[in-house]
Protein backbone atom coordinates (compact mmCIF):
# COMPACT_ATOMS: atom_id res chain seq x y z
CA UNK A 1 0.00 0.00 0.00
CA UNK A 2 1.31 3.48 -1.10
CA UNK A 3 1.67 5.87 2.10
CA UNK A 4 1.50 8.86 -0.57
CA UNK A 5 -2.02 9.99 -1.98
CA UNK A 6 -3.12 11.60 -4.94
CA UNK A 7 -6.89 13.13 -4.60
CA UNK A 8 -6.57 10.79 -0.98
CA UNK A 9 -6.23 7.60 -3.14
CA UNK A 10 -2.97 6.14 -1.85
CA UNK A 11 -0.62 6.06 -5.14
CA UNK A 12 2.80 5.23 -6.18
CA UNK A 13 5.01 6.60 -9.55
CA UNK A 14 5.40 3.28 -10.61
CA UNK A 15 3.27 -0.18 -10.16
CA UNK A 16 3.20 -3.33 -12.84
CA UNK A 17 -0.25 -3.89 -14.08
CA UNK A 18 -2.22 -7.01 -14.63
CA UNK A 19 -2.05 -9.13 -18.18
CA UNK A 20 1.10 -8.84 -20.74
CA UNK A 21 3.90 -7.09 -19.09
CA UNK A 22 3.76 -3.37 -18.59
CA UNK A 23 4.31 -0.41 -15.97
CA UNK A 24 2.08 2.40 -15.30
CA UNK A 25 3.40 5.64 -14.76
CA UNK A 26 2.90 8.70 -13.41
CA UNK A 27 3.21 11.35 -16.30
CA UNK A 28 5.37 13.37 -14.97
CA UNK A 29 5.53 15.98 -17.52
CA UNK A 30 2.00 16.38 -17.15
CA UNK A 31 1.99 17.86 -13.83
CA UNK A 32 0.80 19.91 -12.31
CA UNK A 33 -1.44 20.94 -14.60
CA UNK A 34 -3.03 18.18 -15.39
CA UNK A 35 -3.00 13.85 -13.55
CA UNK A 36 -2.16 11.15 -16.66
CA UNK A 37 -1.07 8.08 -15.93
CA UNK A 38 0.54 6.61 -18.63
CA UNK A 39 1.57 2.79 -19.79
CA UNK A 40 4.85 1.58 -20.38
CA UNK A 41 4.71 -1.53 -22.84
CA UNK A 42 8.44 -2.03 -23.99
CA UNK A 43 12.08 -1.14 -23.76
CA UNK A 44 11.67 2.02 -26.33
CA UNK A 45 8.80 3.37 -23.97
CA UNK A 46 10.41 3.47 -21.06
CA UNK A 47 13.87 4.86 -22.23
CA UNK A 48 11.35 7.68 -23.65
CA UNK A 49 10.09 8.05 -20.21
CA UNK A 50 13.14 8.64 -19.18
CA UNK A 51 14.94 10.79 -21.70
CA UNK A 52 11.73 12.91 -21.86
CA UNK A 53 11.21 12.78 -17.95
CA UNK A 54 8.01 12.01 -17.53
CA UNK A 55 9.60 10.12 -14.76
CA UNK A 56 12.66 11.84 -13.10
CA UNK A 57 13.84 12.18 -10.10
CA UNK A 58 17.36 9.49 -9.44
CA UNK A 59 15.52 7.06 -7.94
CA UNK A 60 12.95 6.90 -9.65
CA UNK A 61 14.91 6.78 -12.77
CA UNK A 62 16.77 3.65 -11.74
CA UNK A 63 13.36 1.45 -10.93
CA UNK A 64 12.22 2.65 -14.06
CA UNK A 65 15.32 1.46 -15.76
CA UNK A 66 15.27 -1.99 -13.96
CA UNK A 67 11.42 -2.81 -15.03
CA UNK A 68 12.64 -1.36 -18.68
CA UNK A 69 15.59 -4.45 -18.96
CA UNK A 70 12.79 -6.73 -17.77
CA UNK A 71 10.08 -5.35 -20.34
CA UNK A 72 12.85 -6.18 -23.13
CA UNK A 73 13.36 -9.71 -22.06
CA UNK A 74 9.87 -10.26 -21.89
CA UNK A 75 10.41 -9.75 -25.71
CA UNK A 76 13.17 -11.58 -26.00
CA UNK A 77 15.35 -13.05 -23.77
CA UNK A 78 18.88 -13.63 -25.40
CA UNK A 79 21.97 -12.00 -24.42
CA UNK A 80 22.26 -9.57 -27.15
CA UNK A 81 18.25 -8.38 -26.36
CA UNK A 82 19.84 -7.79 -22.34
CA UNK A 83 22.98 -6.11 -23.70
CA UNK A 84 21.31 -3.66 -25.94
CA UNK A 85 18.24 -2.89 -23.28
CA UNK A 86 21.79 -1.89 -20.88
CA UNK A 87 22.91 -0.12 -23.37
CA UNK A 88 19.84 2.05 -24.29
CA UNK A 89 18.82 2.91 -21.00
CA UNK A 90 22.66 3.67 -19.35
CA UNK A 91 22.37 6.34 -22.88
CA UNK A 92 18.96 7.74 -21.25
CA UNK A 93 20.41 10.29 -18.73
CA UNK A 94 24.27 10.91 -17.46
CA UNK A 95 23.58 12.40 -14.20
CA UNK A 96 21.57 10.15 -11.82
CA UNK A 97 23.89 7.09 -10.79
CA UNK A 98 21.03 5.31 -9.49
CA UNK A 99 20.38 4.49 -13.33
CA UNK A 100 23.66 2.68 -13.50
CA UNK A 101 23.51 1.28 -10.04
CA UNK A 102 19.56 -0.61 -11.18
CA UNK A 103 21.14 -1.35 -14.71
CA UNK A 104 24.82 -3.09 -12.62
CA UNK A 105 22.28 -5.09 -10.55
CA UNK A 106 20.11 -6.49 -13.23
CA UNK A 107 22.86 -7.32 -15.23
CA UNK A 108 24.37 -9.40 -12.31
CA UNK A 109 21.22 -10.76 -11.68
CA UNK A 110 20.18 -12.16 -14.95
CA UNK A 111 23.44 -12.81 -17.05
CA UNK A 112 24.09 -16.13 -15.89
CA UNK A 113 20.67 -17.54 -16.27
CA UNK A 114 19.60 -19.72 -18.25
CA UNK A 115 17.33 -17.73 -21.39
CA UNK A 116 14.30 -19.81 -19.94
CA UNK A 117 14.59 -18.25 -16.66
CA UNK A 118 15.33 -14.45 -17.26
CA UNK A 119 11.98 -13.19 -18.40
CA UNK A 120 10.54 -14.00 -14.70
CA UNK A 121 13.68 -13.01 -13.11
CA UNK A 122 14.25 -9.68 -14.51
CA UNK A 123 10.30 -9.16 -13.61
CA UNK A 124 11.22 -9.98 -9.97
CA UNK A 125 14.07 -8.59 -9.77
CA UNK A 126 12.60 -4.81 -11.19
CA UNK A 127 10.09 -5.26 -8.30
CA UNK A 128 12.40 -6.47 -5.54
CA UNK A 129 14.25 -2.75 -6.41
CA UNK A 130 11.15 -0.90 -6.45
CA UNK A 131 10.14 -2.53 -2.99
CA UNK A 132 13.20 -1.78 -1.75
CA UNK A 133 13.56 1.69 -2.75
CA UNK A 134 10.20 2.26 -0.92
CA UNK A 135 11.44 1.12 2.28
CA UNK A 136 14.84 3.08 2.16
CA UNK A 137 12.85 6.40 1.59
CA UNK A 138 10.26 5.16 4.35
CA UNK A 139 13.95 4.86 6.41
CA UNK A 140 15.32 8.15 5.01
CA UNK A 141 12.13 10.12 6.70
CA UNK A 142 12.78 8.25 10.34
CA UNK A 143 16.71 8.80 9.93
CA UNK A 144 16.30 12.70 8.98
CA UNK A 145 13.30 13.81 11.24
CA UNK A 146 15.34 13.95 14.86
CA UNK A 147 17.87 16.17 12.44
CA UNK A 148 14.95 18.47 11.48
CA UNK A 149 13.88 18.49 14.79
CA UNK A 150 17.03 19.46 16.54
CA UNK A 151 16.62 22.70 14.88
CA UNK A 152 13.24 23.91 15.82
CA UNK A 153 12.43 26.81 17.76
CA UNK A 154 9.29 26.02 19.58
CA UNK A 155 6.89 27.57 20.05
CA UNK A 156 7.54 28.59 16.15
CA UNK A 157 6.69 26.10 13.79
CA UNK A 158 9.37 24.18 11.89
CA UNK A 159 10.93 26.21 8.56
CA UNK A 160 12.09 23.82 5.88
CA UNK A 161 13.41 25.08 2.77
CA UNK A 162 13.58 22.55 -0.24
CA UNK A 163 14.74 22.53 -4.11
CA UNK A 164 14.01 20.77 -6.68
CA UNK A 165 11.57 17.70 -6.00
CA UNK A 166 12.91 15.25 -3.82
CA UNK A 167 9.51 14.11 -2.54
CA UNK A 168 7.78 11.22 -3.92
CA UNK A 169 7.16 11.85 -6.87
CA UNK A 170 10.95 11.23 -7.50
CA UNK A 171 10.94 7.69 -5.92
CA UNK A 172 8.60 5.10 -6.03
CA UNK A 173 7.07 6.71 -2.64
CA UNK A 174 8.00 8.64 0.42
CA UNK A 175 10.42 10.41 -1.05
CA UNK A 176 14.32 11.32 0.15
CA UNK A 177 14.51 14.90 1.18
CA UNK A 178 10.73 15.35 1.61
CA UNK A 179 10.35 11.92 3.43
CA UNK A 180 11.87 13.40 7.21
CA UNK A 181 9.54 16.46 6.25
CA UNK A 182 6.34 14.22 5.80
CA UNK A 183 7.39 12.10 8.72
CA UNK A 184 6.90 15.12 10.75
CA UNK A 185 3.90 16.53 9.47
CA UNK A 186 2.29 12.82 10.01
CA UNK A 187 3.44 12.85 13.74
CA UNK A 188 1.53 16.43 14.12
CA UNK A 189 4.69 18.42 14.26
CA UNK A 190 4.21 22.02 12.89
CA UNK A 191 6.17 22.26 9.71
CA UNK A 192 6.05 24.32 6.84
CA UNK A 193 7.89 24.26 3.72
CA UNK A 194 9.77 26.90 1.31
CA UNK A 195 9.75 25.62 -2.28
CA UNK A 196 11.93 26.73 -4.91
CA UNK A 197 10.48 26.96 -8.19
CA UNK A 198 13.28 24.96 -10.37
CA UNK A 199 13.85 27.09 -12.98
CA UNK A 200 13.66 25.89 -16.15
CA UNK A 201 11.44 22.85 -15.43
CA UNK A 202 10.03 23.91 -12.70
CA UNK A 203 10.66 20.58 -10.42
CA UNK A 204 9.36 22.99 -7.79
CA UNK A 205 5.78 23.12 -9.12
CA UNK A 206 5.55 18.98 -8.66
CA UNK A 207 6.79 19.40 -4.88
CA UNK A 208 4.12 22.43 -4.42
CA UNK A 209 1.58 19.78 -5.64
CA UNK A 210 2.40 16.85 -3.94
CA UNK A 211 2.56 18.94 -0.62
CA UNK A 212 -0.62 19.85 -1.21
CA UNK A 213 -1.77 16.69 -2.08
CA UNK A 214 -0.84 15.43 1.46
CA UNK A 215 -1.86 18.36 3.41
CA UNK A 216 1.86 20.02 4.44
CA UNK A 217 1.54 23.67 4.14
CA UNK A 218 4.13 25.34 2.40
CA UNK A 219 5.01 28.50 0.08
CA UNK A 220 6.38 28.83 -3.39
CA UNK A 221 9.14 30.91 -4.29
CA UNK A 222 11.20 32.23 -6.84
CA UNK A 223 14.78 30.79 -6.72
CA UNK A 224 16.00 34.16 -6.85
CA UNK A 225 14.07 34.43 -3.37
CA UNK A 226 15.57 31.82 -1.54
CA UNK A 227 19.13 33.62 -0.39
CA UNK A 228 17.22 36.64 1.20
CA UNK A 229 14.97 34.08 2.83
CA UNK A 230 17.99 32.49 4.25
CA UNK A 231 19.26 35.40 5.40
CA UNK A 232 16.36 37.08 7.02
CA UNK A 233 16.73 34.03 9.67
CA UNK A 234 13.57 32.36 8.91
CA UNK A 235 14.72 29.07 7.52
CA UNK A 236 15.77 26.59 10.27
CA UNK A 237 17.11 24.39 7.86
CA UNK A 238 17.73 23.28 4.34
CA UNK A 239 16.92 20.30 2.74
CA UNK A 240 17.60 18.28 -0.63
CA UNK A 241 17.70 15.25 -2.58
CA UNK A 242 20.86 14.04 -4.73
CA UNK A 243 21.41 12.39 -7.72
CA UNK A 244 25.09 10.97 -6.97
CA UNK A 245 27.36 11.54 -4.01
CA UNK A 246 30.91 11.18 -4.85
CA UNK A 247 33.09 9.15 -2.23
CA UNK A 248 34.22 12.28 -0.63
CA UNK A 249 30.91 13.76 0.11
CA UNK A 250 30.47 15.66 -2.54
CA UNK A 251 27.26 16.14 -4.04
CA UNK A 252 25.26 16.24 -7.87
CA UNK A 253 21.98 17.52 -7.75
CA UNK A 254 19.62 20.24 -9.53
CA UNK A 255 20.80 23.22 -10.48
CA UNK A 256 20.64 25.65 -7.92
CA UNK A 257 21.39 23.51 -4.94
CA UNK A 258 24.80 25.14 -4.81
CA UNK A 259 23.93 28.92 -4.65
CA UNK A 260 21.70 27.31 -1.56
CA UNK A 261 23.84 25.56 0.14
CA UNK A 262 26.28 28.37 -0.31
CA UNK A 263 23.56 31.00 1.02
CA UNK A 264 22.77 28.58 4.19
CA UNK A 265 26.38 28.55 4.52
CA UNK A 266 26.94 32.51 4.74
CA UNK A 267 23.78 32.57 7.16
CA UNK A 268 24.17 29.79 9.34
CA UNK A 269 21.39 27.51 8.33
CA UNK A 270 22.39 23.62 8.29
CA UNK A 271 22.28 22.12 4.67
CA UNK A 272 21.34 18.75 4.74
CA UNK A 273 21.13 16.05 1.80
CA UNK A 274 18.98 12.90 1.59
CA UNK A 275 19.64 9.91 -0.44
CA UNK A 276 19.53 6.13 -0.44
CA UNK A 277 22.36 3.54 -1.01
CA UNK A 278 21.95 3.36 -4.41
CA UNK A 279 22.81 7.18 -5.37
CA UNK A 280 26.15 6.93 -3.49
CA UNK A 281 29.15 6.13 -5.93
CA UNK A 282 32.12 5.11 -4.54
CA UNK A 283 33.84 4.45 -7.66
CA UNK A 284 33.60 8.27 -8.17
CA UNK A 285 36.33 10.05 -6.03
CA UNK A 286 35.04 13.89 -6.01
CA UNK A 287 32.31 15.97 -7.63
CA UNK A 288 34.97 17.19 -10.31
CA UNK A 289 34.08 14.24 -12.49
CA UNK A 290 30.19 13.03 -11.85
CA UNK A 291 28.87 13.79 -15.77
CA UNK A 292 26.63 17.02 -15.69
CA UNK A 293 23.50 16.86 -17.60
CA UNK A 294 23.14 19.62 -20.25
CA UNK A 295 19.45 19.41 -21.43
CA UNK A 296 18.09 21.16 -25.01
CA UNK A 297 18.03 25.20 -24.86
CA UNK A 298 14.07 25.19 -25.30
CA UNK A 299 13.75 24.22 -21.62
CA UNK A 300 14.78 27.63 -21.23
CA UNK A 301 13.10 29.42 -23.89
CA UNK A 302 9.93 27.88 -23.69
CA UNK A 303 7.01 28.15 -20.56
CA UNK A 304 4.16 25.96 -19.76
CA UNK A 305 1.30 26.49 -17.89
CA UNK A 306 -2.39 26.67 -18.53
CA UNK A 307 -4.18 28.98 -20.92
CA UNK A 308 -7.39 31.44 -20.26
CA UNK A 309 -9.37 28.99 -20.99
CA UNK A 310 -7.30 26.77 -18.13
CA UNK A 311 -6.25 24.37 -20.76
CA UNK A 312 -2.50 22.91 -20.49
CA UNK A 313 -0.11 24.61 -23.02
CA UNK A 314 3.14 26.15 -24.04
CA UNK A 315 4.42 29.77 -24.33
CA UNK A 316 7.57 31.03 -26.38
CA UNK A 317 9.34 33.42 -23.97
CA UNK A 318 12.37 33.49 -26.21
CA UNK A 319 13.61 33.07 -29.17
CA UNK A 320 14.88 30.08 -31.22
CA UNK A 321 17.81 31.60 -32.00
CA UNK A 322 18.49 33.37 -28.73
CA UNK A 323 21.74 31.79 -27.19
CA UNK A 324 21.13 29.85 -23.91
CA UNK A 325 22.87 26.96 -22.13
CA UNK A 326 20.80 24.75 -19.99
CA UNK A 327 22.96 22.51 -17.56
CA UNK A 328 20.87 20.71 -15.10
CA UNK A 329 22.72 19.52 -12.32
CA UNK A 330 25.82 21.52 -10.11
CA UNK A 331 28.20 20.39 -7.74
CA UNK A 332 28.10 21.22 -3.54
CA UNK A 333 30.99 20.53 -1.70
CA UNK A 334 31.32 17.93 0.75
CA UNK A 335 32.38 21.35 3.07
CA UNK A 336 29.22 23.22 2.65
CA UNK A 337 26.71 20.28 3.34
CA UNK A 338 25.90 19.55 7.43
CA UNK A 339 24.96 16.01 7.04
CA UNK A 340 24.14 13.37 4.27
CA UNK A 341 21.05 11.37 5.77
CA UNK A 342 20.34 7.53 4.26
CA UNK A 343 18.51 4.48 5.29
CA UNK A 344 21.58 3.97 7.39
CA UNK A 345 21.50 7.01 9.41
CA UNK A 346 23.27 10.35 9.17
CA UNK A 347 26.42 10.78 8.64
CA UNK A 348 29.70 13.41 7.90
CA UNK A 349 29.54 14.47 3.99
CA UNK A 350 32.85 12.88 4.01
CA UNK A 351 34.87 9.39 2.84
CA UNK A 352 35.01 8.38 6.64
CA UNK A 353 31.22 9.32 7.08
CA UNK A 354 30.00 7.32 4.35
CA UNK A 355 32.28 4.86 4.65
CA UNK A 356 30.97 4.29 8.61
CA UNK A 357 27.57 4.19 7.34
CA UNK A 358 28.48 1.38 4.64
CA UNK A 359 31.31 -0.47 5.71
CA UNK A 360 30.96 -3.17 3.63
CA UNK A 361 31.70 -1.51 0.95
CA UNK A 362 35.13 -2.37 -0.72
CA UNK A 363 38.06 0.44 -1.43
CA UNK A 364 37.90 1.24 -4.87
O1 LIG B 1 16.13 16.36 -13.60
P1 LIG B 1 15.40 15.66 -12.49
O2 LIG B 1 14.04 16.21 -12.24
O3 LIG B 1 15.41 14.15 -12.67
O4 LIG B 1 16.28 15.98 -11.21
C1 LIG B 1 15.84 15.56 -9.96
C2 LIG B 1 16.72 16.03 -8.87
O5 LIG B 1 17.71 16.69 -9.07
C3 LIG B 1 16.38 15.56 -7.49
O6 LIG B 1 16.69 16.54 -6.55
C4 LIG B 1 17.21 14.31 -7.20
O7 LIG B 1 17.01 13.34 -8.19
C5 LIG B 1 16.89 13.73 -5.90
S1 LIG B 1 15.32 12.99 -5.95
C6 LIG B 1 14.94 12.04 -4.74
Amino acid sequence: MAAMRVHGTPTRTIWPVAGPRAVDIIDQTALPHAYRVLRLHNLADTAQAIRSMQVRGAPLIGVTAAYGVALALAARADDSSLQAALRTLAATRPTAVNLHWALARMQACLVDLPLSGRAEAAWAEAGRIAEEDLEQCRRIGDNGLPLLLANARPPSRLEVMTHCNAGWLATVDHGTALAPVYAAFDQGIDIHVWVSETRPRNQGLLTAWELRQHGVPHTLIADNAAGLLLARGGIDAVIVGADRIAANGDVANKIGTYLKALAARASGVPFYVAAPRSTIDFACPDGAVIPLEERAGEELRMVQGRDATDLPGELRQLAIDEAVVNPAFDITPASLISALISERGSCAASNAGLRNLYPEQPLV
